[in-house]
């Protein structure tokens, strides 16, 4: 054969999927890593052996297809959520891009539209445009907010199949109220899905739209093991729905799609969730004082309620990230103008981010 290998172009590739970019935030081998929003926190030690010998356990039946149905990590999430969950409401998946993807798989599609509300997670039109359905996106108010009265005309008016509401929104940090919710589930007949990766990051008296579910049979609450749980390695995500719109769901994943070993990993993690848990006071914290220093140094941090910040007030937002990356620090340019968004690290982390920072600007 030999010769030059093909280009995309060359391929009969789909032609909805011609000229998209694939997701592809930069791993770089950097100190210090604040790009993709990870729990910066390793999993403690006591109950990283626990998962040890549950995977060690799971290995021994690794011949067999795995419960299919991964019976005992959802009596466990329903467990966590509380909220009165019975595990017939709770689906899972390798991570919650996979649990959305499902969901799309379902309800999207061909001749369907998806909507989300930017700027949002950018894997929103991706994961939609892969179905085949076409993304719309809506407007947000002032500081990336999002009122209720705006956001059900906007449904109404566009008529979506699905509906993506982050909340709290990635990448801006800006906490969604629940009125949103009600209000855009008012306004459509499709689905509307609540991604909540970043919830255990919000205030603890904040509600959860699971209080939502109750016999709204069309409201999806989407949650990730990779943030809080600093399990992003292991590829979790799971939700909360009516038991009938999980049905649909068991139609478009692939048979046995959580293997033993992550059935087994997450299951073990989930039985410590307190432990897991631990280091989310210690983030929030590290995110604060992160916004403060921000807005002392002339920045000015949107309000998060995330393990993030997004921040404004920066000339050049290419030079910066470049600036830092140089410094051994990488952060995520995430196309808003003047802005970067950087996630909470460890104590150590976020001194050498803000000290980074300042050294920057007085050389500015
Ligand atoms: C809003 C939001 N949803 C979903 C995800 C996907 O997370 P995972 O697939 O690791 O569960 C992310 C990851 O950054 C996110 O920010």
């Amino acid at each position: 054969m030999g010769g030059m290998s093909p280009s995309l172009d060359d391929l009969p590739l789909r032609d909805d999927l011609r000229g998209l970019t694939p997701y592809g935030a930069p791993q770089a081998p950097l100190p210090v890593a604040l790009n993709v929003n990870e729990n910066t926190h390793p999993v403690p030690e006591e109950v990283a052996d626990d998962i040890l010998d549950a995977v060690a356990r799971a290995l021994r039946d690794v011949n067999r297809y795995p419960d299919r149905e991964f019976t005992h990590l959802r009596e466990s999430f329903a467990e966590y959520l509380g909220h009165g969950l019975t595990p017939d409401r709770i689906w899972a998946a390798n991570g919650s891009n996979e649990v959305l993807q499902h969901l799309l798989q379902a309800f999207g599609g061909p001749g369907r539209t998806a909507m989300g509300f930017g700027p949002t997670y950018s894997m929103y039109p991706l994961l939609t445009r892969a179905t085949g359905a076409q993304y719309v996106t809506g407007t947000r108010g002032p500081d990336f907010t999002l009122d209720p009265a705006s956001a059900a005309a906007q449904v109404a008016e566009l008529r979506p199949d699905v509906v993506f509401l982050c909340a709290p929104n990635n990448p801006t940090g800006t906490p969604l109220g629940l009125d949103v919710i009600e209000a855009v589930y008012g306004a459509t007949d499709g689905i509307v899905i609540v991604d909540e990766a970043y919830q255990e990051f919000a205030p603890r008296e904040s509600s959860s739209a699971l209080t939502l579910l109750g016999e709204r049979n069309r409201l999806v609450v989407s949650r990730t093991m990779s943030k809080a749980f600093a399990f992003a390695g292991a590829r979790v995500g799971y939700l909360a729905a009516d038991p009938t719109l999980i049905d649909a769901l068991r139609l478009v994943r692939l048979p046995y799609h959580l293997s033993a070993l992550t059935q087994a990993a997450a299951t073990a993690a989930l039985s410590h969730s307190t432990t897991m848990l631990r280091m989310v006071d210690e983030i929030v914290a590290q995110r604060d004082r992160m916004s403060a220093t921000l807005d002392a140094l002339g920045y000015h941090a949107y309000e998060s309620w995330t393990n993030f910040v997004l921040f404004d007030g920066v000339d050049d937002p290419r030079a910066t990230w470049q600036a830092l990356y140089d410094r051994g620090i990488l952060v995520r340019d995430v196309g808003i103008p003047h802005s970067l968004r950087v996630s909470a690290g460890t104590e150590d982390e976020t001194t050498a981010f803000l000290e980074a920072l300042a050294s920057i600007d007085s050389e500015a």
